[in-house]
């Protein structure tokens, strides 16, 4: 697939693939920059030598060592006189990610696409799961998927223990205290974090709240009891006010000072089976982030935004019980037949948290393959003929 990028002064042409994240900015005139989002698959693809070889760029065009972002630049002359690029550069900037416990879902996605932009890293992890993380970690279980474009493995500088459910000690009940998957481990409750972090770095720029629990998830909301719907409220909604409201003071204001979460389309179209109160929940959290957006923005000059993703199959989705099933639908039925990876949410937030989006606050970024657009289930049986003159494009590319 070739995609062309024409402008007053040149023309230029990348390859890519389908798997490939290659967005072109159209500047006003003169300039034009080619912005990959993930080095790897844009160097595979054959796009870095395709720009090489089109010469407008010969020159200009790099792979900064250390993070693996690719910068594109161009002379509006055609000599390549360097008009500086585009890029997602994050060095100097600190990022911390909420939720993060193993290395199948989104936050771990995001951290490690953060800091393959050059971010430092630090992670909150549920108390419960934070012996067998910090466990796999030691021993190399994750490293693997801790490759970054460049050859090195992401490091995070400090693991947080976290619930947030609570935000300061006097709020944790007796049960909690006595049990035995919090024995061990101190100062997690939301308050205490904060300060620890405070401490330990002094400040951060980017906030990412990429966590969620509903203990009657599998229940349809008709029969969820008011103790669950509360405490998927308070885990998987409340936790973002929570986490932006405390680390708000030590965020840097500008262009990066940026908070993400992590949605999903059910807040607004009937999902079956993602019950507990879940759907309410996303409801509140992307109404949250409208509201939090005015007021942080206001007040402290910060950035907040939500992803709305597809399905993924991390270990809390697994709970919901049919995720399989989810990943099928959305891959037969969304506008772009393809898989959707964990890495084209932690692409989107790290473009989120970039000076890039500095003017994008208060939004719900799809990034689904375009599924929340769809108002009918291609792959229905009861469509029989229709499906078939509704999906060309589905025989061509199978
Ligand atoms: N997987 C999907 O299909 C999907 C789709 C759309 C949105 N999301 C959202 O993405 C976010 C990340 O989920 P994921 O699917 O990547 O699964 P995940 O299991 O990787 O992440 C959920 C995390 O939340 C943590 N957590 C739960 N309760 C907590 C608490 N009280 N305090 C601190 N941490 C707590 C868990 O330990 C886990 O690490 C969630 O908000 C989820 O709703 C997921």
């Amino acid at each position: 697939m070739a995609s062309l990028i024409a402008g007053s002064g040149m023309l230029a042409v990348a390859r890519g693939t389908s798997s490939t994240s290659v967005a072109s900015l159209v500047a006003p005139d003169a300039a034009r920059s080619v912005v990959s989002f993930n080095a790897r698959p844009f160097e595979r693809s054959g796009a870095l030598s395709a720009l090489k070889s089109s010469g407008f760029c010969s020159s200009s065009v790099r792979n900064s060592a250390k993070s693996g972002v690719v910068m594109a630049s161009a002379g509006s002359n055609g000599t390549g006189a360097g008009v500086p690029g585009l890029a997602i550069d994050l060095t100097g900037k600190r990022a911390f990610i909420a939720g993060v416990a193993d290395d199948q879902g989104y936050g771990w996605a995001i951290a490690k696409t953060l800091a393959s932009a050059g971010a430092e890293i630090l992670v909150g992890t549920w108390v419960p799961a934070l012996n067998i993380f910090e466990t796999s970690l030691r021993r190399g279980k994750f490293d693997e998927s801790r490759q970054l474009p460049n050859g090195s493995l992401f490091e995070i500088s400090k693991v947080y223990p976290l619930d947030a459910v609570f935000d300061c000690p006097e709020d944790v009940p007796e049960d909690i205290k006595n049990n035995k998957r919090y024995a061990g481990a101190s100062a997690w409750t939301v308050t205490e974090v904060v300060d620890s972090v405070k401490k330990d770095f002094g400040s951060i720029d980017i906030l990412v709240h990429s966590l969620a629990n509903g203990p009657e998830v599998s229940k349809p909301l008709l029969e969820t009891s008011r103790k669950g719907y509360l405490a998927a409220s308070s885990a998987s909604a409340y936790s973002h006010v929570s986490l932006l409201r405390h680390f708000a003071p030590i965020m840097n204001q500008g262009k990066c000072g940026s908070v993400i979460s992590l949605t999903y389309m059910a807040s607004e179209k009937t999902i079956p089976g993602y019950g507990g109160g879940m759907s309410s929940a996303k409801a509140a959290l992307e109404s949250d982030t409208r509201v939090l957006a005015f007021e942080a923005g206001r007040k402290y000059k910060i950035r907040v935004n939500t992803i709305s993703a597809g399905p993924l199959k991390s270990r809390a989705a697994k709970a919901i019980g049919f995720i399989e099933k989810m990943i099928d639908y959305s891959k037969a039925n969304s506008p772009l037949q393809r898989d959707l990876e964990a890495d084209d949410i932690g692409n989107a937030a790290t473009f989120l948290a970039s000076p890039l989006a500095s003017a994008i606050s208060g939004t719900v970024f799809y990034v689904d393959n375009g599924l929340h657009t769809m108002g009918m289930a291609l792959d229905s049986r009861a469509l029989g003929e229709i499906q078939e003159a509704a999906a060309p494009a589905e025989k061509v590319s199978a």
